[in-house]
């Protein structure tokens, strides 16, 4: 691999355009688009947010695949909260409307003609707040869906005494004033990302829509498919929280056959992260049951650890699926998987397990099945950007599919009828591009960000350039360095070395609203962003290799990074850097702070990060902490004490900026105060900014122009590109 290289004709730019914060923050988002059957329009969400009034707009467009012409749908974004083709026509939806005028804090489901979206019927009103919609069209014409919600647990009655039947889905809008506050524990994991745990838990509820009735709701309450699994540690959740949704679960294309994501009920839901695929049949004739838990092939064969995305295949007789290693593991290889679906004698059953390119060293993302039900389409990340690749199911252990997208980062994408893919990517410098590629590898671009947003205009991929180095395990690391927009060659910038989180993750291609790399670099730096030992995307090693390490190799490599810059990169200015990170990029910025490199740089932007690992240990997820630091607080304190970066405080020095918010329940805030505390005490120049409704990100875009704002004005101040420190924080 070559030492420097440059995936863009450096062009330097000719404007003086830069992209501000709030350009970034106000410009359009917009989803990944879904294809009809045909493969001929595609359906998309976007929104955009106006500083200037203070509120956000929303639209429904209809992407058209051949022209890459955008229309609007007609359908009313504030209304539909998300819809989808409805199988088995031409141009029919179904959609989830938000509001149900017969129960407050319900929904009701609508079908409807895109051509003629103002003509769609209310087909089902549901009491409680469903999301996540799957529908499957059956032999019989009737439509049998899946959504999801939070459900009541047995026994459940109202202070009064009147029960609500087991497992109903919950609506917080129904529920009476409680009586007190307290909330009592007597299990780990009282909270988890940014809510207190309450006795509620998600399940995934079926339901009919009979064709021979205007699509009317069979019955008027939704099966509730967890019910009936036994358990004697873990209640049945799914989908799996915090991010869990309907890629958590799927119904089979003739809609008998349903299959979810829940995790292993007999051991703690804190200290593994094991999940299984539990698969029923939709008529209730039996309780959904695993078919990869403790007794299967799959857990013999050692693989025990998360699974995900269960996605029956288009003929209905198989199921792929990916599943992890490692019981308490959450960053393993995640692996593909298929089984074939029996419905003998209507028994649900499974055989022919079979792992996919096993020994591929890449982690399997999302799964779609080609139309011939012969292969599959799986994205997985790649030397830091999200590629699509191909694997048939006849592959061999040692299958290295091949590449099929580069460049720019795939969000997620369709496959058309012809095994065209229908990409929905972004990278650096666009925030959305749709295009077709082509079995034959010629991609067709639709639409792109930076042709239609006024704010993304002169954005370009001239900015962007990566480069390698030798890293502290002898392997070749990667990073990448993203210019000003006004770029000039004969100038320097200073550096401004972003540490990505994780510490399984990694610094990518990819166009983001909170760490955009762009708006940081046209503030005046040179960005470079590492991707240092922990990193995902370069093979298992390199992540695995951070367990019981966090100050060490990667620390190192950030060394050498920051070395390999100051004497190849004669553009950057290393004298006047500044080093930010969030998360386990934020325990990195501490780790500096009292190391050797925090002399290096002239300020420090820590966002919600460890500053004491002892501290840390009031987090949620606590398999994180066990597998990273080699084992729990109390057997290997040692590893704790060994990467604390509070036992280095003689050495703070550098000016820091420590962001750190309430809801925060994965870090706690306490944290981030203690490390201001003692800047404070100590007198190093510092200031602490605080979202008491933000959680480990920031997501209000209000909250989020602040972020930006402060932080800038903190860096360019210390870094000598322009900052003021004139605001007035909360005094004395
Ligand atoms: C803000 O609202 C005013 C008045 O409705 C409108 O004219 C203007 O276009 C809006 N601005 C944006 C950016 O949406
Ligand atoms: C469902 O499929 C049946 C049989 O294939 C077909 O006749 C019917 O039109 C489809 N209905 C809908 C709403 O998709
Ligand atoms: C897909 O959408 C196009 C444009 O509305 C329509 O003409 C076509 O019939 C649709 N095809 C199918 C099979 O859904
Ligand atoms: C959503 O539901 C409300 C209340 O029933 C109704 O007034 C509105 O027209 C619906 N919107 C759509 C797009 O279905
Ligand atoms: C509901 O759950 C409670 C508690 O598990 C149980 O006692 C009761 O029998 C259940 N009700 C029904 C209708 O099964
Ligand atoms: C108990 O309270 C619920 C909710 O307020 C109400 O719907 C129900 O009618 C009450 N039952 C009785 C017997 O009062
Ligand atoms: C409609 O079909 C359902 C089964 O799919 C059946 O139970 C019901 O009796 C039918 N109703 C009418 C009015 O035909
Ligand atoms: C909850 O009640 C339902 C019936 O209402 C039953 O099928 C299920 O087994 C019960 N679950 C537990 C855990 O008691
Ligand atoms: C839960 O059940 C499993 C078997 O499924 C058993 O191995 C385990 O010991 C049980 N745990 C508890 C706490 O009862
Ligand atoms: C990579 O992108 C270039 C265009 O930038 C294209 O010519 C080439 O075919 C692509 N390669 C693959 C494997 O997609
Ligand atoms: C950089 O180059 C431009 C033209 O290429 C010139 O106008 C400018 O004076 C130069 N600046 C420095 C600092 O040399
Ligand atoms: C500790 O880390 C080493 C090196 O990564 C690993 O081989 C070992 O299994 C870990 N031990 C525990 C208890 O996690």
């Amino acid at each position: 691999m070559a030492r420097y290289l440059s995936i863009a004709a450096a062009l330097a730019a000719t404007g003086a355009f830069a992209i501000t914060p709030e350009q970034m923050l106000s410009a359009p988002r917009r989803s990944t688009a879904t294809p009809n059957s045909s493969g001929e329009i595609a359906l998309f969400s976007v929104s955009e947010y106006s500083f200037e009034n203070q509120t956000r707009s929303a639209a429904w467009q209809l992407l058209n695949l051949q022209t890459g012409e955008i229309t609007d749908s007609g359908l009313s974004a504030s209304d539909v909260k998300e819809a989808v083709w409805l199988p088995g026509t031409d141009t029919g939806i179904i959609y989830i409307n938000g509001t149900n005028e017969e129960t407050p804090g319900g929904v009701t489901i609508w079908i409807g003609d895109i051509r003629s979206p103002s003509e769609s019927k209310l087909v089902a009103s549901l009491g409680a707040p469903f999301s996540g919609l799957r529908v499957a069209n059956t032999s019989s014409g009737d439509l049998h869906f899946l959504v999801n919600s939070l459900a009541y647990p047995n026994g459940t009655a109202y202070p009064n005494g009147t029960a609500y039947p087991n497992g109903t889905a919950y609506n917080p809008e129904s529920v009476p004033e409680p009586r007190y506050s307290g909330r009592l524990y007597e299990n780990i994991y009282p909270r988890h990302w940014d809510h207190w745990l309450t006795k509620e838990r998600y399940a995934v509820f079926g339901g009919a829509l009979l064709a021979n009735s205007s699509y009317g709701l069979a019955n008027t309450a939704l099966r509730n498919l967890l019910q009936g699994i036994e358990f004697n540690v873990t209640r049945p959740e799914s989908p799996v929280q915090p991010f869990g949704g309907s890629t958590d679960y799927d119904i089979s294309p003739d809609g008998n056959v349903f299959a979810f994501l829940n995790k292993a009920t007999h051991l703690n839901k804190a200290e593994f992260t094991a999940s299984y695929i539990y698969l029923g049949p939709f008529d209730g004739s039996e309780i959904a049951a695993p078919f990869n838990g403790p007794d299967s092939e799959a857990s013999a064969g050692g693989h025990k650890g998360a699974s995900g995305s269960p996605t029956f295949s288009p003929d209905g007789f198989k199921l792929a699926y990916t599943q992890l290693d490692g019981d308490y593991y959450e960053s393993d290889r995640s692996k593909l998987y298929v089984v074939d679906i029996s419905t003998d004698s209507g028994k649900v059953g499974v055989s022919s397990w079979k792992p996919l390119a096993p020994e591929w060293d890449r982690s399997v993302g999302s799964i779609h099945w080609a139309p011939d039900s012969e292969s599959i389409f799986v994205s997985a990340e790649d030397y830091a950007i999200t590629r699509a690749f191909n694997i048939p199911v006849s592959a061999e252990e040692t299958f290295v599919p091949e590449r099929l997208t580069n460049v720019t980062s795939v969000s997620d994408f369709s496959v058309l009828p012809d095994s065209s893919l229908l990409v929905s990517a972004s990278s650096v410098w666009t925030s959305r591009d749709f295009y077709v590629l082509k079995a034959d590898g010629t991609q067709n671009v639709l639409f792109s960000s930076l042709d239609l947003d006024e704010a993304l205009a002169g954005l370009g991929s001239h900015t962007y350039e990566e480069f390698f180095y030798t890293g502290s395990l002898g392997s070749e690391l990667h990073s990448l360095v993203v210019k000003p927009s006004n770029f000039v060659k004969n100038k320097t910038y200073p550096l401004a070395y972003i540490i990505h989180g994780g510490p399984q993750g990694s610094n990518g291609n990819v166009w983001s609203t909170g760490w955009n790399f762009q708006v940081w670099a046209d503030q005046g730096y040179i960005v470079v962003a590492p991707n240092p030992t922990g990193s995902t995307g370069f093979g298992q090693y390199l992540t695995d290799a951070i367990q019981g390490n966090w100050g060490s190799y990667p620390y190192e490599d950030i060394v050498l990074g920051w070395e390999y810059v100051k004497e190849n990169l004669s553009y950057v200015d290393t004298e006047n850097g500044i080093v930010a990170g969030a998360s386990y990029g934020g325990y990195m910025t501490n780790w500096i702070q009292g190391h050797d490199l925090g002399d290096e740089f002239k300020a420090i932007v820590t966002h919600d990060g460890i500053s004491n690992t002892l501290g840390a240990y009031s987090s949620e997820e606590l398999w994180f902490l066990r597998h990273d630091f080699n084992g729990t607080i109390y057997d290997e304190g040692a590893t704790y004490e060994k990467f604390n970066p509070i036992n280095h405080i003689a050495n703070w020095s550098t000016p820091q900026f420590v962001v750190h918010n309430s809801l925060d329940y994965r870090l706690p805030e306490s944290n981030g105060l203690a490390l201001f505390n003692i800047l404070q005490s100590k007198g190093i120049p510092s200031r602490f900014l605080n979202f008491p409704d933000e959680s480990h990100g920031v997501l209000n875009v209000e909250n989020l122009l602040f972020w930006h704002t402060e932080i800038f004005n903190w860096i360019n101040h210390y870094s000598g590109v322009g900052g003021k420190l004139d605001n007035v924080p909360i005094g004395e």
